[in-house]
């Protein structure tokens, strides 16, 4: 289940991850999901403000669509810093 014919639900699995982002970073999720939520929304762009290894980015780019991502990992603090776009979907992964 990828793309344009996905069904929502709230539980998901994908027994092959896909390609984009790091497995083995900590608390990465398979691309696919990302792919699937885009393909069912299908905003013209992503954000993510906590993309840690930049699943986020690989999915939009497999998708063609564009994406801003951000992490603290690379000096973007949300406790302390404005937003500067008003993003039409975002993808939010916090750490936990
Ligand atoms: C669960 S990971 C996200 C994994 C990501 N979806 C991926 O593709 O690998 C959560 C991320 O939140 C980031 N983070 C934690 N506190 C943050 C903050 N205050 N501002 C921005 N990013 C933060 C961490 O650096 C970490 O990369």
């Amino acid at each position: 289940m990828n793309g344009t014919k996905c069904k929502i639900t709230s539980i998901v699995s994908y027994p092959e991850r896909g390609e984009g982002g790091n497995n083995r970073y900590r608390g990465n999720c398979s691309p696919r999901l990302i792919e699937d939520l885009i393909g069912f929304f299908k905003p013209a762009e992503i954000c993510d403000y906590m993309c840690g290894s930049g699943t986020t980015r690989a999915a939009a780019e497999n998708l063609g669509i564009a994406s801003r991502i951000y992490d603290l990992h690379s000096g973007f603090d949300i406790m302390n810093s404005d937003i500067q776009e008003r993003p039409e979907f975002i993808f939010w992964h916090p750490p936990y």
